[in-house]
């Protein structure tokens, strides 16, 4: 006999984890099926975002720039520290432990708020009376029968065509957060989040990182402001990186990995490393749940075709997260969780997409929400912008971080803000000012009138918003 539930989410990553606490919390029966598990077969929630992905990154970024401070920046302090030493299996080791606090903080609040969870894979089987039958594919097989059903399985990495990941020489993410010993030379190929997050973790450990982009701009995406105050900052830090150049064919041998290249001058060029990262993007993961057994269509990349407000071509499936378009971030994922299961109890539930804040956790952080300068001169909208420096910010100065600035947008005549641009020290936590404002339609005005304490960074967002008038206090 099926188990019957109001709604059933597959994949309990951040998309689904929290969709199925918010229909608990709103009083439906709820369901959540994961498949990932712990190298001893155990359930580990969470998804990418908790496995191989935003926390475990962070933990490494966090242990690796300690190292970086005691070995390059404790003197300026005037600590000196002899003797330092690397210990990779402690500095790994209490990355997986920050892991699976994360996993089990999930499984305490699924019981809390009485989600069912199911370990294994969900796919669909048919429509039935009374909604969706679904099945879970592991050691204990269930069938379930669901009024709704929110697809939330996330995505996996691209391969460069021809080079599969062996997790050992050629690393996808997964490989990348666990290399045994610190190469001596790292190869990465893509210059984008991962690859500049986890290229500066192994940097900061003591590898060599070339870094090789396609693109001849770097960071493309990014404020062009920004991107050329952080290429500096990292070129001054060691890291390699080469735009506009075209990979040719990939060699393995027991030994390195040779990838030959054609670089933006078209030189012929050749980069041979112990480990290669391949950060070329994400593909969204659609294979195994009987999507064309019930006709959920897809769109040409394999995204599960939605409308804004998350519905897919079937009634009453829902997907959310990376599965679907939109920027591939854990916290657009909650948000679209939260709204779908707000919009099956009848309530508006909403994503506002122009106001989902970036962070790349490099150092300095770079953090960003709205418009850059390059995007709105393309739409032709009249603006003006102020910057502030962290040169000139007294709490930087204290910190001995002054690297980047803050960079306010706002529209020409109305002051709203349009968009907002940090580099520098704390950027991940800055930008939630930015957001707020952007949220309530705030002008550049509003953030300057705001009192900031001081001595803060975030007076360099309140510095940034004068200068908007070319008011700015301390600059
Ligand atoms: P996922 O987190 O991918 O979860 C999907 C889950 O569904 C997985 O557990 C999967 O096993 C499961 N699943 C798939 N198919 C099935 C099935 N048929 N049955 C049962 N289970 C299934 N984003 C940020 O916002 N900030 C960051 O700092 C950040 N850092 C990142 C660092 C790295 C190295 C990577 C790779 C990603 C990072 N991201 C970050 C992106 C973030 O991890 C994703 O955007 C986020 O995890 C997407 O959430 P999701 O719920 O859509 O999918
Ligand atoms: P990405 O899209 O950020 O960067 C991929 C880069 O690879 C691009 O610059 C692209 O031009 C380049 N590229 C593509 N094909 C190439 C080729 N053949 N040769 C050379 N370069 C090539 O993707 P990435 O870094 O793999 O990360 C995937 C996603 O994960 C991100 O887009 C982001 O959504 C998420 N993520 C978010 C983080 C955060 O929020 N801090 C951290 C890490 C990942």
């Amino acid at each position: 006999m099926a188990k019957q539930f109001d709604v059933v989410v597959i994949g309990a990553g951040p998309g689904g984890y929290i969709a199925a606490i918010r229909a608990a919390q709103l009083g439906m029966t709820v369901a959540c099926i994961d498949a990932w598990s712990t190298a001893d077969g155990k359930p580990a929630p969470g998804g990418t975002c908790t496995n191989v992905g935003c926390i475990p990154s962070k933990a490494l970024l966090q242990s690796s720039e300690h190292y970086e401070q005691v070995n390059h920046h404790f003197s300026e302090h005037g600590i000196e520290v002899k003797g330092v030493s690397l210990k990779l299996d402690t500095l790994l080791g209490r990355k997986n432990t920050v892991v699976t606090q994360n996993n089990e903080g999930i499984l305490y609040l699924f019981k809390k708020n009485k989600v069912t969870f199911f370990h294994g894979t969900g796919s669909f089987v048919a429509h039935v009376d009374g909604g969706w039958s679904i099945k879970v594919e592991g050691k204990t097989p269930e069938d379930l029968v669901a009024k709704h059903v929110v697809v939330a399985t996330g995505s996996s990495p691209r391969q460069l065509p021809g080079l599969d990941f062996d997790e050992n020489q050629v690393l996808s993410n997964d490989g990348a957060l666990r290399i045994p010993s610190v190469p001596k030379k790292l190869g990465v190929i893509g210059a984008g989040v991962i690859g500049l997050e986890l290229g500066s973790v192994w940097r900061r450990l003591g590898a060599e990182v070339t870094i090789l982009e396609a693109m001849p701009e770097f960071l493309a995406a990014v404020d062009q402001q920004v991107a050329k105050e952080a290429q500096k900052a990292f070129k001054k830090q060691g890291l390699d990186i080469q735009t506009g150049v075209k990979i040719g064919e990939i060699k393995k041998t027991a030994k390195s990995v040779t990838v030959p290249y054609v670089d933006a001058a078209g030189g012929e060029q050749k980069l041979v490393c112990d480990k290669l990262i391949v950060s070329i993007g994400r593909v969204p993961n659609t294979q195994g749940l009987g999507a064309e057994t019930v006709g959920l269509k897809c769109d040409e990349r394999g995204f599960i075709v939605v409308d804004d407000d998350c519905r897919t071509s079937l009634p009453n499936v829902w997907a959310v997260g990376d599965v679907v378009r939109g920027p591939m971030l854990a916290h657009k994922a909650e948000e679209e969780g939260v709204a779908v299961a707000e919009r099956i109890a009848g309530q508006h539930g909403h994503v506002n997409f122009g106001t989902i804040p970036w962070v790349i956790y490099t150092s300095p952080e770079i953090a960003w929400v709205g418009k850059t300068e390059q995007q709105l001169k393309t739409e032709g909208r009249d603006y003006k912008a102020g910057s502030f420096p962290f040169l000139a910010n007294g709490r930087a100065r204290a910190l001995g971080d002054t690297t980047g600035f803050v960079k306010v947008i706002a529209d020409a005549k109305t002051d709203e803000v349009l968009g907002v641009h940090v580099i520098g020290p704390m950027a991940s936590e800055l930008i939630a000012e930015a957001v707020t404002i952007m949220e309530f339609r705030g002008a550049a005005e509003d953030i300057a009138r705001i009192c900031h304490a001081h001595p803060t960074l975030s007076e360099a967002m309140k510095e940034a918003a004068l200068a908007v008038d070319k008011r700015a206090l301390n600059f």
